[in-house]
């Protein structure tokens, strides 16, 4: 998969693109990540970007023309499956939309700032907008990196374990189960017998029956939906 992301802060995506499982999903080739600098094509020397607001108000408006010259030339030499616009105004992500766009080959991402992009940039250009919660970020650069995290961990071949992704929380609608490391005994506390009991069936059993019940505790609307 490659994924494109057009933003006026780059510096801000590459640390959390540089570690861990995205780092690891790079070094395999399965995921190739291209940070561009919206200013390579701003509208005069000044680096411009933005502008003033038609009818008044605070907080400037990302220019047309930039976004369009760049989206332009990224489109040349392939065809994005989706061009996404992270804003607060989009559709929440879930993880049924991340395993969605785990399926895709190319994707481009574009990330607002200030009060967000031209109306008509998402009407000409942008094919799916995207929200990580309701909450307002500074930019749509953190987003992003949330949005590239949730859907390159799910391409096959990045986690080691091919089963770790799915008994993820929210796999199935499901939060995850508790989980526990040694040692057995922490003051007083003990890890649940069933889990030294070696009865792999009955382990799967007791996770089972504890996701449903942390599900139900904490999320029941997942058990809704
Ligand atoms: N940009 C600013 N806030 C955002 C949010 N909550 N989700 C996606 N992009 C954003």
């Amino acid at each position: 998969m490659h994924i494109d992301i057009l933003t006026v802060l780059p510096e801000l995506l590459a640390s959390p693109l540089e570690h861990s499982i995205m780092k690891r999903a790079q070094d395999k080739g399965l995921l190739t990540v291209a940070v561009h600098h919206l200013r390579n094509w701003a509208v005069n020397e000044y680096g411009q970007v933005d502008d003033y607001q038609y009818g008044g108000g605070a907080g400037m408006v990302m220019l047309c023309e930039p976004l369009a010259k760049a989206i332009e030339a990224l489109s040349a030499n392939k065809k994005f499956d989706e061009i996404i616009y992270v804003t607060p105004d989009g559709r929440t992500l879930n993880q049924r939309m991340a395993n969605t766009l785990s399926l895709k080959g190319n994707l481009l991402i574009i990330c607002g700032h200030y009060k967000g992009i031209d109306e008509r940039i998402r009407e000409k250009y942008v094919t799916l907008e995207i929200s990580i919660g309701d909450y307002v970020l500074s930019g749509g650069e953190l987003a992003a990196a949330v949005l590239v995290d949730s859907i390159g961990r799910l391409l096959p071949g990045v986690l080691n374990d091919e089963t770790s992704a799915l008994t993820d929380s929210f796999q199935d609608n499901l939060l995850a189960p508790p989980v526990y490391t040694r040692p057995v005994d922490f003051e007083g506390m003990k890890v649940p017998d069933i889990l030294m009991s070696g009865n792999h069936t009955k382990i799967e059993e007791w996770r089972y029956e504890q996701a449903l019940q942390r599900t139900r505790d904490r999320r029941p609307d997942l058990l809704e939906e």
